[in-house]
């Protein structure tokens, strides 16, 4: 029999603690297996805590050496202690001094949470609750103390000494080979930002002054050899802190702000006061080994650490159900700051994209919650899509039901108002109710109910009348425990795009509120009119995606093609064609199915064209236009009885058929996209490369690319990675003759950098063949993989999960039982790590039923399995519920 499945944590258990910590000072004495942790707190009863209310401290698998309470060394009975709690059973009644001295061995932490060594480096983890793996402490975000903190190491082993806030004092330890550094962080902050970190690094150095004129240190800090792969993260760090001065008044708050890489990291980043701990893919940068993907990422992930300053440190989560309000809102901010750096509308198509592939899909599945959950097993495994990007969306449409003013006025006030706390979405919300004056209550089930809302679109015209009707209808389906569903409050941007493609005015508009072009659309069901139209126009509607909707509506192709070559917003332009092609690949892929042959209408095939070789629009938009949805996008708008096989097949055929029947526009504009300008990650540049680089994919794919000439051409002639891995990904995915040499020279040439290894393995897993499982089994023995490593884990065993459609799900039920076997052996290393790698199978209930037999299997196989963690047992079961 497995243990009882430890009690859920609930929202609605959430009470302030009985006492709080206003200080701590902790002295921490590194050594690889025998590291000490003296903690010092103060510690003082909360107003009207009963004078005898025990102090239960949070713990995680610590050992305790010393203890006393006022100086003294507290009786036995006066206590309970373990390694999982330690509790005070009766302590003063007015404020006291708790002394701890704890045991760590960080050489043996491969969960990668607390304190552990990444290739040598001491570093921590804390969020969510990894600060009890360092001491006992009240490891809750509502807990907030300020921290001072004293690091000593061998000076030979740990020459840099890093922690919180500013730097205070250093120097010697007399008599030994050891040193120290004393740090302080002035602002008062939860455990879970606590950090620090020693170790031998090369440090890359700038500067910044603030808008109020405080003069900040920047570092980023390396393993040495690294140092020249650091301009692209410093600049984005210094271009996030100039935008967060003019997009939202926030300046930065220390003398210093570092960041440090390392390569053993569960997560992209943290944003530990003043010390970011960055996964070192998201800082190190140079053309030869980052592609233009990983330069955005860097950007991006760069400015959401930084940002979330102001939103997660100064303003913190009063519990950690309320996520979404650090995390949904600094997601946004980072999508804003990408917007301004580049292209709005590339950008916005991009945030869609990911939404869409990520978040839709565990929305519709067994893994489906709230933006604010109210109830987890794991906290670990809250940090999802749907927090994060749906979290975002719901930030967004905020700024598009309020508008722009009104929004800032709120981000204002809710920044004055609660700088220094540790609060919730309802005090959120209430900022903008008062900036605005918009009753927000049914806004706010955007947070409660979970499931993607489905609105149906019908349109009338009338032209003896010239009015036009929209009829919206919402409904959102059921979830794991909420059957029944509100309509939602969901802003509807439209346009009515006339013949000559320019919007038309109405004379009136009625059946629902509206600001500028946004429709409130409160009710299930509401009809609006549009009176005074000489002629039928086309709607636009959820213009730049304003709602994370799932929109269907009754506009023929042809209309949707219109608004392909018309539409005046980028994103429905977009959108259109995206709607027009996920319709041709679902029909093919039911040719499939039934062995007939896919088709595609001319009209689609002509309209792909005309945005391709169009030279007005730019070129990643372009590139957007001719990039086909992927198997896993086809595979969620089918929803059910999925035949991954049977998609991949009928992918396959449409883009042949594209290459094929544009081959002369294909091989032209190839041609004319060469570029000799010396290699920039630019958006300009990079928007060029991935257009060059889409059409790459189609020839490589199509008869004119057979011989695999050019893409090997291209592979050779590449001068940056993104060229050099956009060519490999063709001559191993089409199986095109050179492939296995061009793998060889690629491993030869970058065995070195663990990075550039993460995308030949990647390559490799993701070839829909079936030799590939074998393969990826193969590839665990390589040199240059390693399970402990979770870049690497993702980039094999993850990329075969969740990039590999048809072999993961084979319909042997093979790659399911190896993804399963891997994550149940990751477990006993790391088990956040994973967690993550076995939520591939959130969407096994959509598929046909033999492979959802083995799926099932597979996962009945480990939920039986007494010896899982928290964190795997918790997704197993829900995915099984
Ligand atoms: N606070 C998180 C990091 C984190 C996540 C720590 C989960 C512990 C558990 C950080 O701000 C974050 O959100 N990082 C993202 C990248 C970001 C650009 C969305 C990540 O690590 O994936
Ligand atoms: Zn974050």
């Amino acid at each position: 029999m497995r243990p009882e499945t430890p009690a859920p944590v609930r929202l609605e258990d959430y009470r302030p603690p009985a006492y709080g910590i206003t200080t701590v000072h902790l002295d921490i004495r590194l050594a690889p297996q025998a590291t000490r942790v003296r903690a010092r707190l103060a510690v003082s009863p909360a107003e009207g805590t009963e004078a005898g209310t025990p102090l239960v401290l949070d713990g995680d698998e610590l050992k305790l050496v010393a203890l006393a309470l006022d100086g003294r060394v507290l009786a036995e009975d006066a206590i309970r202690v373990s390694p999982d709690r330690l509790e005070i059973l009766s302590p003063p009644a007015g404020p006291f001094t708790l002394e701890m001295e704890t045991e760590l061995d960080p050489d043996a932490n491969t969960r990668l949470m607390g304190l552990y060594r990444s290739n040598g480096t001491y570093c921590t983890q804390c969020e969510a609750e990894g600060f009890r793996r360092i001491t006992y402490f009240l490891d809750r975000p509502d807990c907030l103390a300020v921290y001072t903190t004293r690091i000593e190491a061998r000076k030979g082993d740990a020459p840099v000494l890093l922690g919180n806030g500013n730097p205070v004092e250093h120097g010697d330890v007399p008599g030994t080979d050891r040193h120290y550094a004393i740090w302080h962080d002035p602002h008062p902050k939860p455990s879970y930002l606590f950090a620090m970190v020693a170790g031998d690094l090369a440090r890359v150095s700038d500067s910044f002054t603030t808008s109020e004129g405080r003069d900040v240190a920047l570092n980023i800090y390396v393993e040495h050899g690294n140092e020249g792969a650091c301009d692209w993260a410093m600049d984005s760090l210094k271009r996030s802190m100039r935008w967060d001065e003019e997009a939202f008044g926030r300046a930065y708050d220390l003398d210093v702000f570092n960041i440090v890489a390392v390569s053993d990291f569960n997560m992209g980043a943290m944003e530990n006061k003043g010390l970011n701990i960055f996964n070192d893919k998201y800082v190190l940068a140079e053309p030869d080994t980052a592609t233009d993907q990983d330069y955005a990422g860097i950007e991006t992930v760069i400015a959401h650490e930084y940002f979330h300053n102001w939103t997660g440190n100064r303003i913190t989560c009063r519990d950690w159900f309320q996520l979404c309000l650090k995390e949904g809102l600094t997601v946004f901010r980072d999508q804003e700051f990408s917007a301004d750096q580049r292209s709005r509308a590339v950008k916005r198509i991009a945030d869609v994209r990911l939404l869409k592939s990520h978040q839709f899909p565990e929305d519709a599945g067994p893994l489906a919650h709230p933006v604010r959950p109210r109830l987890y097993h794991e906290i670990n495994n809250f940090y999802t899509a749907t927090v994060y990007e749906k979290g975002s969306e719901v930030v967004r449409m905020l700024k598009c039901l309020l508008g722009d003013v009104a929004f800032r006025t709120g981000m204002d006030l809710y920044f004055d108002r609660h700088d220094g706390e540790a609060t919730t979405i309802e005090a959120f919300l209430a900022c903008f109710q008062e900036a605005s004056g918009v009753d927000l209550a049914q806004f706010a089930l955007w947070y409660e109910q979970a499931g993607t809302p489905m609105v149906r679109a019908e349109s009338h015209y009338a032209k003896e009348t010239g009015r036009f009707t929209l009829t919206l209808r919402q409904q959102v389906p059921p979830t794991p425990k909420q059957a029944d569903k509100k309509p939602m409050h969901i802003p509807v941007r439209v346009a009515l795009i006339g013949r000559d493609g320019r919007e038309l005015r109405p004379a009136s508009v009625t059946g629902a509120e509206m600001t500028g072009d946004v429709i409130h659309l409160r009710e299930t069901s509401q009809t609006v009119t549009f009176t005074g139209l000489a002629e039928r126009p086309v709607p636009s509607i959820l213009r730049g995606f304003s709602a994370p909707v799932s929109l269907n509506s009754d506009l023929a192709d042809e209309d949707l093609l219109f608004l392909a070559a018309n539409d005046s917003d980028p994103f429905n332009r977009w959108a259109a064609l995206q709607t027009v092609v996920m319709n041709a690949l679902i029909a093919a892929s039911a040719c499939v199915a039934r062995q007939e042959p896919v088709t595609l209408p001319d009209a689609l095939v002509a309209a792909i064209e005309a945005n391709t070789v169009d030279g007005t629009l730019e070129h990643a938009f372009r590139a957007l236009c001719l990039q086909l949805p992927g198997e896993a996008d086809i595979a969620r708008e089918i929803g059910h009885d999925v035949d991954p096989e049977a998609i991949r097949i009928a992918r396959a055929a449409v883009r042949r058929t594209i290459a094929d029947r544009m081959a002369r526009a294909i091989a032209a504009e190839y041609a004319g996209l060469a570029s000799t300008d010396a290699f920039s990650p630019e958006a300009a540049a990079a928007g060029r490369r991935s257009l060059r680089n889409v059409l790459l994919d189609y020839i490589g794919h199509g008869e004119s690319g057979s011989d695999g000439a050019l893409v090997r051409a291209h592979f050779e002639q590449a001068d940056n990675m993104t060229d050099r891995l956009a060519a490999l990904n063709v001559l191993v995915h089409a199986a095109l003759p050179g492939h296995e040499d061009a793998l060889a020279s690629f491993a030869a040439r970058h065995k070195a950098n663990p990075l550039a290894m993460d995308k030949w393995f990647m390559v490799q897993a993701t070839a829909a063949q079936d030799e590939t499982l074998d393969k990826v089994r193969a590839l665990t023995r390589h040199p240059a993989f390693s399970a402990g490593n979770p870049n690497r884990v993702r980039a094999l065993i993850g990329a075969f999960a969740t990039g590999n459609q048809s072999q993961f799900n084979r319909a042997d039920g093979a790659g399911f039982d190896y993804v399963a076997g891997f994550a149940r052996e990751l477990d006993r290393r790391n088990p956040q790590a994973a967690a993550r790698l076995l939520s591939a199978f959130r969407s096994w209930r959509a598929l046909e039923p033999e492979r959802r037999k083995h799926a099932e299997a597979a996962l009945r196989h480990l939920a039986s399995d007494d010896g899982l963690s928290a964190d795997m047992r918790d997704i197993v079961d829900r995915c099984l519920q």
